[in-house]
């Protein structure tokens, strides 16, 4: 049995910011499964109060929300005060890569003035644990795969650049006082939670691959483009290393446990360890589902890397965790959201 099992986290109260997003929504599920008193502060820029009502009545408790920027420093702080707050969980940020090269400035603000703002928040009321959600997009280009946390770092666009200027902010703030941090580098976050009642609902167009392939079999849209099939790997479309965002929360509740027992910073990949081309993502998704998802393959997208998939075993390791789910699965359940909820979270 890991060291971390014995780390209880019932009745800790978690602020989690960003908690009505994709990732956001299903940690809270995990958190309240764990008897965790979870305080949610989300803008509600890109996800619905009623993802709020749907994790209540999957965890059949209560959240505590707060509609509010997270740079607003005194509202922060108030609700860290007023919630007793033990610990954060970091999620709140832009997240789409095109939009980001488009307007630099306010990803820069969101995700870095973002970041300074919670931390100060956090300094000022003398609480010193979070975990921060970070992406495998800090390591650009890599040499070769599996990806190790000690390969160089290097970003491609604004929204890589703001996730590495958040983790150099979050190491130089490890240095200056007893800071427990927890960096979470995720790869590819896809799938939903088996109960059918919450997913990824991008406002506006999406630009993750997942929800491209649902709203193809659901019949919103004509086909999928790949980009790029002639990548020198076996079936010339890109891997990835897909991680179920169910597996994805759990790793946020160990993070947690790990932040409880120990002090400084640790920076970890979030990732099953395996890679996945686009063309077997979706030949899975037709088996499990039955559905036909018509794609068109056409050039290259300027910064796409051939692969790029995770070694795990240094979050196994520490953590005592490890994505458990298939691509099976991953395809199952984001159907399910999907195609039962063709308004999203709209009743
Ligand atoms: N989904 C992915 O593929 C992926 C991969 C790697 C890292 N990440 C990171 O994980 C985190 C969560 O991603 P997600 O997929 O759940 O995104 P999401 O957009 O679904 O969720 C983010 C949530 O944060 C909220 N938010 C944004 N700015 C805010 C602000 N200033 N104040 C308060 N709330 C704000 C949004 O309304 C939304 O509910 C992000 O930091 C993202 O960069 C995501």
């Amino acid at each position: 049995m890991h060291e971390l099992s014995r780390v209880n986290v019932a009745r800790t109260r978690v602020l989690v910011t960003g908690g009505a997003g994709f990732i956001g929504t299903h940690c809270c599920v995990a958190l309240l499964e764990k008897g965790v008193d979870v305080v949610v502060l989300d803008s509600l820029i890109n996800s619905e109060l009623n993802a709020m009502r749907r994790v209540e009545e999957i965890s059949q408790s209560k959240i505590h929300f707060v509609e509010g920027d997270v740079r607003n420093t005194p509202l922060v702080k108030k609700i860290i005060t007023e919630h007793n707050v033990d610990s954060v969980i970091h999620f709140a940020a832009l997240k789409s890569v095109s939009e980001s090269i488009k307007s630099p400035l306010e990803y820069y603000d969101n995700n870095v003035v973002g970041l300074i703002s919670l931390l100060q928040a956090m300094q000022e009321t003398n609480l010193c644990k979070i975990v921060f959600s970070s992406s495998a997009t800090v390591y650009g280009v890599p040499d070769r795969v599996p990806i190790t946390e000690d390969f160089p770092t290097a970003a491609i666009n604004p929204y890589g650049y703001s996730k590495l200027m958040a983790e150099q902010l979050l190491k130089d703030v490890a240095k200056s006082g007893e800071w427990s941090i927890g960096v979470l580098r995720y790869f590819n976050p896809v799938g939903a939670h088996p109960s059918g009642k919450i997913g990824e609902n991008p406002k506006g167009e999406p630009t993750n691959l997942m929800p491209i392939i649902t709203q193809v079999a659901a019949g919103n849209r004509e086909k999928l483009l790949i980009y790029g099939g002639d990548y020198p790997t076996l079936d010339g479309t890109g891997v990835r290393d897909f991680i179920h965002v169910v597996d994805l929360a759990d790793a946020h509740v160990a993070a947690l446990r790990h932040l409880y027992a120990n002090r400084g910073i640790r920076v970890l990949n979030i990732g099953t360890g395996r890679g996945v081309s686009v063309l077997e993502l979706i030949s899975t998704f037709k088996e499990v589902t039955g559905v036909e998802v018509p794609f068109e393959i056409v050039a290259r997208r300027p910064g796409d890397v051939a692969e790029c998939w995770a070694d795990a075993s240094l979050s196994n390791q520490v953590l005592g965790w490890k994505a458990e789910q298939s691509i099976e699965a991953m395809c199952e359940d984001a159907w399910r959201w999907k195609r039962d909820n063709p308004l999203g979270f709209a009743d």
